[in-house]
């Protein structure tokens, strides 16, 4: 047999072995039962370069704007804190139960940039929803202001944040 035809077999006895591995159903897919190694390594760099690549042309407006973050503080109060957390909690249920866990985005910040792209798109096969369907681009980046800044909030100043202003018109969401 030519070097040829051997590399030919094996790649389809390959295929096969991995299709009849989807098959098979011993590849665990609770929420409780970690990925191995390999497949976290995959999952993750196939996450961080998709967000590179899809984010790096996305100009980024003057985030460090007041009325930016007075406007992304209850949004993110009221949608995200539950999943990301806020200064003076450490843990909820979702930080628990969901695989993969939310960051915990009072820890540390990140790039504008893809945190723009992450929330207008959200991740697959992940609990991160997509806020773009329901949210204009002015909104996210008053959310993003927020996590910029959301770091170095004691828990005073998150709950003065992010405290909807009653008085002010149209604060349904
Ligand atoms: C139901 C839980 C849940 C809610 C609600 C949620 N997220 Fe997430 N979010 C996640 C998870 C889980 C990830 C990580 C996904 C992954 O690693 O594949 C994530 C990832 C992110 C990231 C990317 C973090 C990074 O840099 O790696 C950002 C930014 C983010 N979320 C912001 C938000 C904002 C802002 C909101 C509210 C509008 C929000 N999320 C609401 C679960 C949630």
């Amino acid at each position: 047999m030519t070097a040829i035809k051997t590399l030919l077999l094996t790649a389809i006895v390959l295929c096969l072995g991995f299709v009849a591995f989807i098959y098979s159903g011993t590849y665990p897919v609770g929420a409780d039962a970690p990925h191995t190694a390999f497949t976290n390594w995959a999952l993750e760099t196939l996450r961080d370069q998709s967000i590179e690549r899809a984010s790096k042309d996305i100009q980024a407006p003057t985030l460090d704007d007041p009325e930016l973050l007075i406007k992304g503080g209850p949004d993110y109060h009221e949608m995200c804190s539950g999943c990301h957390l806020k200064p003076g909690k450490d843990e909820s249920d979702f930080t628990v139960g969901l695989y993969p866990a939310p960051p915990d985005l009072t820890e540390r910040t990140g790039d504008p940039r893809r945190q723009f792209w992450a929330i207008k798109h959200g991740i697959k096969a992940s609990g991160m929803p997509a806020w773009g369907p329901t949210h204009d681009d002015q909104r996210i980046w008053a959310m993003v202001a927020f996590l910029q800044k959301l770091p170095e909030l004691t828990p005073q100043q998150y709950q003065i944040l992010t405290a909807r202003d009653e008085e002010a018109p149209g604060h349904h969401h």
